[in-house]
């Protein structure tokens, strides 16, 4: 008599126990989750720390890109590890260091830039061209830049810089003041090859651009010249004239 009892409690135990493990709600292993050092993929670093300016798969963004066998070939490991350690300061790239207040573990931004070198690195055969260095070794002349900018840049961005038929301004105020001299250098240098911008030999992955048809490459002092021209329009107070802060109601 006894017996039944029993084994009815044995049943409501397993069944308990079991049950625990498939509570609605409950997260399933794929779904709990992971703190953010352990991530280690580069796909998800890239995706959940850079392609919101960089863009996805490394192009087509606010910034840069950084699919851009060019520019990577050209960018050392030390100055890549700087920037994404360091961020540059007064632009919107962050520092993503912890001992910087980022989010990225040293192992993570090794992951990340060992991840966009395999990804986006390798160049097509280019032993031919010996494109100017990254880094400025030249001092830049605003005339001469001046000059230059007509030849090479004014058919797509207009006589003086702001604007034309095919691209936007490289004179605005608010966009100079959130840019490094080194990211113009970069641009004129690589191009925007995902927008259409030619690079230093005026071409697009390796096609000769019309506009830059029988113009010679940019050498470095040309480079620092077109950056010396453009910094020029820097001004104190940038996105000036502002709206009016006079309320429209006082002027009885
Ligand atoms: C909030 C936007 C933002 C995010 C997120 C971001 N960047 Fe940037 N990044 C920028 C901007 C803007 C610049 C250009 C800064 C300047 O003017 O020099 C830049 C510049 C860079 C440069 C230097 C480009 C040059 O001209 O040489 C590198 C390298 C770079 N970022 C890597 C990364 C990596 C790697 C990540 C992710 C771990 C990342 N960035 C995330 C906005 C961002
Ligand atoms: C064939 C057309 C073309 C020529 C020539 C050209 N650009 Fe551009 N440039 C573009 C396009 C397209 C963009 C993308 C932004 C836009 O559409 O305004 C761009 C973007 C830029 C940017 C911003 C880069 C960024 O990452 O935000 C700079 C700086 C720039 N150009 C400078 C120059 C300079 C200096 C020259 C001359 C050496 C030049 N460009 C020649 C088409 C051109």
């Amino acid at each position: 008599m006894i017996r039944f009892p029993l084994r009815a409690a044995s049943v409501l135990l397993l069944l308990s126990t079991g049950a625990c493990d498939w509570m609605p709600g409950k997260p399933t292993r794929e779904e709990e989750p992971v703190i953010p050092a352990d991530v280690h993929s580069f796909n998800t670093l890239y995706r959940n720390n850079c392609s919101g300016c960089h863009g996805a798969n490394g192009q087509l963004g606010a910034a840069r890109p950084l699919n851009d066998p060019l520019y990577l070939a050209l960018a050392s490991d030390e100055y890549l590890l700087k920037i994404t350690n360091d961020g540059v300061t007064h632009t919107l790239m962050p520092a993503f260091s912890i001992a910087n207040g980022g989010g990225l573990t040293d192992t993570q931004v090794h992951e990340v830039l060992d991840g966009i070198r395999r990804a986006w690195g390798p160049m097509a055969d280019s032993s031919s061209l010996t494109p100017p260095s990254l880094i400025s070794t030249t001092v830049g002349s605003v005339e001469r830049g001046r000059g230059l900018f007509t030849t090479y840049c004014s058919a797509c961005h207009g006589p003086d810089g702001g604007g034309g038929a095919v691209a936007g301004s490289v004179v605005d105020s608010s966009f100079l003041a959130m840019t490094s001299d080194q990211a113009l250098r970069s641009a004129i240098i690589c191009g925007r090859l995902d927008l259409g911008m030619p690079d230093w030999n005026g071409t697009i992955n390796g096609i000769e651009h019309r506009h830059r048809a029988g113009l010679a490459p940019l050498d470095d002092q040309k480079i620092s010249d077109l950056v010396a021209f453009l910094t020029s329009h820097r001004v104190e107070f940038p996105g000036a004239p502002f709206p009016s802060l006079t309320d429209p109601r006082d002027t009885d």
